[in-house]
């Protein structure tokens, strides 16, 4: 149970980590290219600055050749591409790496991808002379570097993804231990308090229930009607069921303790069953339900014989409970795959749909009051699932109400 939860807390972990770890990625993706984006804004905003006094009127035409000697030797570290147009955007000059040709606007900050397949960060500002306008500046920015900067780090990161899902794989397994140890210590106190509890009860209530059927022979003058031997009978019922209670409590306690194993060897699950059924045919006789237990097919896998019979003894006790005269109950043993399948199969009063995953918990009872008057006190498939559990084995319920029910054990036969 604990190893599970375990393993249930790392996968939780991983998968959380995992999914933090990739909004970080994503959010650092956008942060590292706004961070980019800027920096390329300031860059041009400098070349701006530093290009827009350099600029002559030749014929009222601007001029950029004499900067252009001149900055050969300038290194930028974006490579623009700078371009002059005359007042009727008409392209004068180009320097640096060919750009897309034609003029964007009469004043623009930052286009990105002003066409398909070129992506550039563009900018382009008017000028004037006497406020009479001469022509425009146009800068563009090949973003190329920029995505290649962009792209490596999501490669990076990607890269990364496996080692960071095992590392919080050791991590998650490693807190998650830690997490499960007080839960497990609180677990084994309470299965040791319920041992230890039932141990000290079971003695008291074998001695009241030996001296009440005492009184009950010493007493043999009683005639029936007497308050008495009534009286009696209540007190033997009482002790009875508390009885059952108590060990039914002591056993689950000891099928859900992971220090005692439960004493496995090779067994015939179909003798194993036909020992159990034979116990219920004249109780079922008894009780006018058919009995059907042709179909016993010969399996052998490794089990505790005696958790294997309780099983089976509840799941009948259940159906003979829960069906009413006339009907039928079938019990099987089948291969199924890897799997003996012992299946319980009755056409009783069915369970609701909604309390069919509530059937497994300690006391609970679909109909408590019949379930009470037929002496159930709500333990019966808690210990069936911990048996099954113990084996490593699984169950399958499938029932209609009014129409029965059917229980599926899968035991695994290696
Ligand atoms: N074959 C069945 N048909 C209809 N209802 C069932 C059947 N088996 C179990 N149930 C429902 O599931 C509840 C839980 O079953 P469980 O065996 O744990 O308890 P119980 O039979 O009431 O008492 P106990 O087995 O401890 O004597 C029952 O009270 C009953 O309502
Ligand atoms: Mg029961």
């Amino acid at each position: 149970m604990f190893r599970s939860l375990r393993w249930r807390l790392t996968l939780w972990f991983v998968a959380l980590s995992t999914v933090v770890y990739a909004l970080a990625v994503v959010l650092g993706y956008f942060l590292f290219k706004g961070s980019l984006m800027s920096l390329l804004d300031e860059e041009v905003n400098s070349l701006v600055a530093e290009i827009e006094p350099a600029i002559v009127l030749v014929d009222s035409k601007p001029n950029l050749n004499q900067w252009a000697k001149d900055a050969k030797n300038v290194p930028f570290k974006w490579l623009p591409t700078i371009q002059l147009f005359d007042s009727q955007k008409r392209l004068l000059e180009t320097h640096g790496p060919p750009g897309l040709e034609h003029l964007y606007g009469p004043e623009v900050r930052e286009i990105d991808q002003p066409e398909p397949q070129h992506d550039v960060r563009l900018f382009s500002t008017p000028i004037r002379e006497n406020k009479k306008l001469a022509g425009f500046l146009q800068i563009q920015l090949s973003m190329r570097s920029l995505d290649h900067a962009a792209s490596q780090y999501m490669y990076t990161m990607g890269m990364l993804t496996p080692f960071l899902i095992v590392a919080s794989g050791f991590a998650g397994y490693f807190f998650s231990g830690m997490a499960a140890k007080p839960l497990e210590e609180s677990f084994d106190l309470l299965r040791r308090f319920m041992n230890d509890a039932g141990h000290e009860l079971s003695t008291p209530i074998s001695i009241i229930q030996a001296n009440a059927e005492a009184m009950e022979l010493d007493l043999p003058e009683l005639d029936q009607s007497s308050p008495i031997t009534n009286k009696l009978a209540i007190i033997n019922r009482s002790t009875e069921r508390m009885g059952r209670l108590v060990s039914d409590l002591m056993l689950l306690a000891k099928m859900e303790s992971p220090q005692i194993k439960s004493r496995q060897t090779h067994i015939q699950l179909d003798v194993v069953a036909k020992s159990v059924l034979e116990e219920f045919d004249e109780l079922f006789k008894n009780k006018g339900i058919n009995l059907v237990h042709d179909d016993l097919s010969p399996i052998q896998l490794t089990g505790d014989s005696d958790a294997i019979k309780r099983l089976l003894t509840n799941l009948l006790q259940n159906a003979m409970r829960y069906t009413d005269k006339g009907g039928s109950v079938t019990v099987k043993v089948e291969p199924s795959g890897r799997f003996a399948k012992l299946s319980v199969a009755d056409t009783g009063i069915g369970i609701p749909p909604e309390s069919v995953p509530k059937i497994f918990d300690r006391f609970y009872r679909v109909d408590k009051s019949r379930s009470r008057a037929a002496g159930g006190v709500g333990l019966g498939l808690s210990i069936v699932r911990a048996i099954v559990d113990a084996h490593k084995g699984k169950i399958e319920v499938s029932s209609e109400v009014d129409k029965g029910t059917t229980f599926a054990i899968f035991l695994s036969r290696h």
